[in-house]
């Protein structure tokens, strides 16, 4: 079922570029993935077929893998036990299925935490030009997608619109303070590690990933005092849309890397602009049934080479 937004029978506290969030008591949130795709920070008229479940599988895989590492903020994605769980949602059962978390409701820390293990996209054009990464200089004779020697933290604000900017990690600490900055940091790095590693055997290279981070509040504390066992993992995790997946078979530094995920996309959308059909700005142009196809193939092929799912199910879950 292609779905390009939702309108369920709950508080909607915020539609994002993909994901619509409804609010389902002061403890959770239904997050659900819609099919809608953005490039360049444009969301698309068109929806790409299988994408919401894809990124909403991913993520539950991953967060079942990590559970005994981290903690984090899936309930469930089960959406029959959701709806039975939440009635008034039996009848969305068709559209929540394989897309919607039930998720534990966190303050979320306003940074987005990457990880880079390969130097590519914001992190190339800063070094080719200043020599250094997240404002800290680096060793000399990298090229375009190399391996860096150790995978490097490279925080950054969230931008409401447009660019995220890049920030130090010293900034990271006046934001979030000093212990929750070291948490942070210490559980990014874990979660790329990990990641880095399950995928490698798998024949994927994650060049670069960007995790987000809650908090859980409790009322009842006298003081506040920080408590890293209430730093939860939120949002999604290690997906094409959240990280930079290569096919390690093909990875050649020294230019950019085929990718897989909204690579035909990207490709469409810069002919568009170079052809002067399109001033880069919204609204894009429409999208021909063939880039929607390809696009929609990248996502259920990472899909199926991380999670080993059979090639030959039609359906995700
Ligand atoms: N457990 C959670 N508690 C509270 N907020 C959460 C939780 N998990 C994810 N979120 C928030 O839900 C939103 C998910 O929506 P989505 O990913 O589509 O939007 P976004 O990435 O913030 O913005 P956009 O995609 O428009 O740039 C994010 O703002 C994320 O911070
Ligand atoms: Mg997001």
């Amino acid at each position: 079922m292609l779905l390009s937004h939702t309108s369920l029978p709950l508080p909607l506290l915020r539609r994002g570029k993909v994901r619509d969030v409804y609010e389902v008591d002061a403890e959770r949130l239904l997050i659900v993935a819609s099919d809608r795709v953005s490039a360049f920070d444009i969301v698309m008229a068109e929806a790409i077929p299988d994408k919401g479940m894809v990124l909403t599988q991913i993520t539950a895989w991953w967060l079942r893998q990590m559970a005994p590492l981290v903690r984090h903020h899936l309930l469930s994605d089960d959406a029959v036990a959701i709806c039975s769980d939440l009635p008034e949602l039996a009848p969305h059962l068709e559209e929540l299925t394989g897309r919607a978390m039930l998720c534990v409701r966190a303050d979320v820390f306003p940074v987005e935490c990457v990880m880079r293990g390969y130097i590519s996209g914001s992190a190339w054009k800063e070094y080719a030009s200043t020599g250094t990464m997240a404002g800290e200089p680096l060793a000399r004779a990298l090229v375009e997608s190399s391996r860096l020697p150790a995978p490097i933290f490279t925080p950054a604000t969230k931008a409401h619109t447009g660019h995220d900017e890049n920030i130090t990690v010293d900034r990271l600490r006046a934001i979030v303070g000093t212990e929750t900055a070291a948490e942070l940091e210490r559980l990014t790095r874990l979660i790329y590690d990990f990641g880095q590693g399950l995928a490698g055997e798998r024949g994927i290279i994650i060049a670069d990933t960007k995790v987000e981070f809650g908090y859980l509040a409790n009322a009842s504390a006298a003081v506040e005092e920080f408590d890293p066992a209430r730093v939860i993992l939120v949002d999604e995790v290690l997906t094409p849309d959240s990280s930079r997946f290569w096919p390690a078979d093909r990875y050649a530094p020294g230019g950019p890397q085929p990718s897989f995920d909204k690579q035909p996309l990207r490709d469409y959308l810069e002919a568009e602009r170079a052809a002067c059909r399109w001033n880069g700005e919204d609204p894009p142009p429409p999208l021909p049934e063939e880039v929607i196809t390809a696009t929609s193939e990248r996502y259920l092929d990472i899909y199926r080479r991380l999670t080993h799912a059979r090639p030959d199910t039609g359906a995700l879950i």
